[in-house]
């Protein structure tokens, strides 16, 4: 029988303590659930953008938020390793404060080394612009992943346009060096974009399309909590013309749709979406005002350390 007489409890008394236990735990917890439930519910709620963010919560809770954007500086090949040097110095102090931006400069193999060991300590994180698909051996001129971690790398590139055009890198092999550097441990920007003819034939959606998939493909949902798309208009590179946030937010959109058609709606939702193509000082602030837009990958305005910073300073 309950309760076992020999103890010495009568039914009141274990009823009577377990009620007691019952409140004694509630009240230890209540505090921790507060907290979680403050921080953690905008987090798994999928209904908020990153404007909503702004208008509505605080700064420390919008650094909580989803989609932290994400700003980038290709710096492709330019700077000797002493320029490198002179424009992270004079970046740092300029985004020291920044916390709600995610921020990385991506300098020329050449310079990493000396670049990584300026940044040691700071908010700006390490990117190269490229990155092989083996970890070590008999391959001219290639840069493996074990590499750029051990001078300090947190990012790469793969896929920047430049790559695709020029060096003529093909959807299958990008998407092997995608997953070979993410299984390194390195997180990627991956470049996506399509060329001016396929825009004006109405092939933009197919292309797109197209490098998402193959790019992407063998890849789980949990592989793109490492990966962050750049929609780059190979048009808009370089060019001083820019998508306008319309455009940019349009494709967005595709792509992240496809991202949920894929991974699930949960992945599309948490995938940070930059944009890239023109991006200066002027015309950052009216793009990261997209919904969509989580970010940029900056060309010639990362060059000048102010111009990166009031990038980084709209985005904030
Ligand atoms: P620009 O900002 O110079 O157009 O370059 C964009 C780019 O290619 C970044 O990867």
């Amino acid at each position: 029988m309950f309760p076992p007489a020999k103890y010495g409890f009568s039914k009141t008394d274990v009823c009577f303590n377990s009620f007691h236990y019952v409140i004694l735990s509630c009240r230890v917890c209540m505090p921790y659930i507060t907290v979680l439930r403050r921080y953690l519910h905008p987090c798994i709620s999928h209904g908020y953008s990153n404007n909503d963010y702004r208008n509505n919560f605080d700064e420390e809770r919008y650094v909580m938020a989803l989609r932290k954007p994400f700003v980038a500086g290709n710096w492709k090949m330019n700077n000797l390793v002493g320029e490198s040097l002179a424009l992270v110095e004079a970046l740092k102090p300029l985004v020291a404060g920044v916390a709600a931006v995610d921020m990385a400069v991506c300098p020329a193999y050449t310079s990493l080394h000396a670049v990584g060991k300026a940044l040691a300590g700071t908010n700006i994180q390490l990117g190269a612009q490229n990155a092989y698909v083996k970890e070590s051996g008999a391959y001219t001129g290639e840069i493996s992943p074990k590499m750029l971690l051990d001078v300090g790398c947190a990012w790469t590139i793969i896929g920047h346009s430049e790559r695709r055009h020029i060096l003529g890198e093909a959807d299958a092999f990008l998407n092997e060096k995608l997953r070979f550097s993410l299984a390194c441990g390195l997180k990627v920007m991956f470049c996506i974009g399509e060329l001016l003819e396929e825009r004006k034939d109405g092939k933009m959606e197919s292309v797109l399309e197209r490098q998402v998939v193959k790019g992407l493909e063998g890849m789980t949902a949990a592989d793109l909590d490492n990966v962050v798309i750049a929609y780059e208009p190979v048009w808009a590179i370089g060019t001083g013309e820019t998508a306008t946030p319309d455009q940019a937010e349009e494709v967005h959109v595709f792509v992240r749709n496809l991202i949920d058609k894929s991974f699930g709606a949960d992945a599309a939702s948490k995938m940070r979406i930059q944009y890239g193509g023109s991006v200066k000082p002027e015309n950052a602030s009216d793009l990261i005002s997209r919904e969509n837009v989580d970010g940029f990958l900056v060309g010639g305005a990362a060059l000048k350390a102010d111009s990166f910073a009031a990038i980084i300073n709209a985005c904030a």
